[in-house]
């Protein structure tokens, strides 16, 4: 991807910003979008020296403010990425959800389509599937009608990921779809990684983990995340829906004691042993990312070595 006009919703948030700086690397010209809601100007700090980069500060439901960027910019491709990440706030108003991930993305989708834009890279979410009765649960599941979301972030992701298939009939867009694990690296700013490290922040000597630390999830670093988005399109792949996942599954205890065993090694865990989900969270995620391998695609980190990798940003971060 190279020498392309880009608009990337979200951009000031913790993907997007990576995304964003390595899109300028390879000389794309980018606008970042972003209410700012839970993105940071911060994190888009160094973006800002490249002349061939624009800050919007603009909400995706502006659908005013979109129109008039549109008819400023004749962009070849969107990377939507805007989306409220925090489940639990979407549990609580679920209004957020079905607003920024479905009012939203048709307003992209009705501008792009408005101004001729052909090409659009989406951020959905392993969550679609909800509970799935397979696993690792493959690309599929949710065209066999088996997949049942258990939050509103989820609804709202497989509502959007549908809406923007019916643009490509209607619109003749091309699209890639990307269904994330769980995200870490440079600028993570929400998930249990920056959770358990704030509790360190405050007290060193003690730790509570909500449930029984059993609960075991992938984690992918955001820069092989970014790799697995830019070797699909670069290879011409369009309209297709990718898992993108590394393999190795780790619990929450395993989560817990790299972080402890870097932050404070004497450090006193508690479980609080609840067996009940937090409302809105899968009990058990595990994608395949076999589609993505098939088209030659390796990541370069384990899930170890990316939380690892998180854990060194996040102790620089909290100064720990
Ligand atoms: N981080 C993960 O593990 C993960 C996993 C699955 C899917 N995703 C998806 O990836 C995308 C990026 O997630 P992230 O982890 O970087 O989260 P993030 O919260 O850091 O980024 C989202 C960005 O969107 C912006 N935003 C929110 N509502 C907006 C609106 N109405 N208008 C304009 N901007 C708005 C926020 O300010 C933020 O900068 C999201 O769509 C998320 O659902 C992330």
């Amino acid at each position: 991807m190279e020498s392309k006009k880009i608009l990337v919703t979200g951009g000031a948030g913790f993907i997007g910003s990576n995304m964003i700086q390595r899109l300028l690397d390879l000389g794309n010209s980018v606008v970042a979008y972003d209410n700012l809601s839970s993105g940071n100007k911060a994190f888009i700090k160094n973006a800002f020296r490249y002349q061939n980069f624009r800050f919007v500060e603009g909400d995706i439901l502006n659908k005013q403010l979109l129109e008039e960027l549109f008819s400023d910019v004749k962009f070849d491709l969107v990377i939507h990425l805007a989306a409220n990440a925090d489940i639990v706030k979407g549990m609580k108003s679920p209004w957020l959800d079905i607003n920024i991930g479905i009012i939203g993305t048709l307003n992209i989708l009705d501008v792009m389509e408005k101004h001729g834009v052909k090409n659009i890279i989406f951020s959905s979410t392993s969550a679609v599937y909800g509970n799935a009765s397979e696993l690792p649960t493959s690309e599929d599941y949710t065209d066999r009608g088996k997949a049942l979301p258990v939050s509103s972030y989820a609804a709202s992701k497989l509502a959007a990921e549908n809406l923007i298939r019916s643009y490509s009939e209607r619109a003749g867009l091309g699209y890639l779809i990307y269904r994330f694990a769980n995200v870490v690296g440079n600028n993570y700013s929400h998930g249990i990684l920056i959770q358990m490290v704030d509790k360190l922040s405050k007290s060193k000597e003690s730790l509570e983990v909500i449930g029984r630390g059993m609960q075991k999830r992938a984690y992918m670093l955001v820069d092989d995340l970014i790799d697995a988005i830019l070797h699909t399109y670069d290879k011409g792949l369009r309209d297709e829906v990718f898992n993108v996942s590394t393999d190795e599954l780790l619990s929450v205890d395993q989560i817990v004691r790299r972080i402890t065993d870097k932050v404070s090694e004497n450090c006193v865990i508690r479980y609080t042993m609840d067996t009940s989900p937090l409302l809105g969270d899968v009990v058990e995620t595990y994608i395949s990312n076999q589609k993505l391998k098939n088209t030659g695609f390796s990541y370069k980190h384990e899930s170890h070595q990316a939380v690892d990798i998180t854990i060194d940003h996040l102790v620089e971060r909290f100064k720990l």
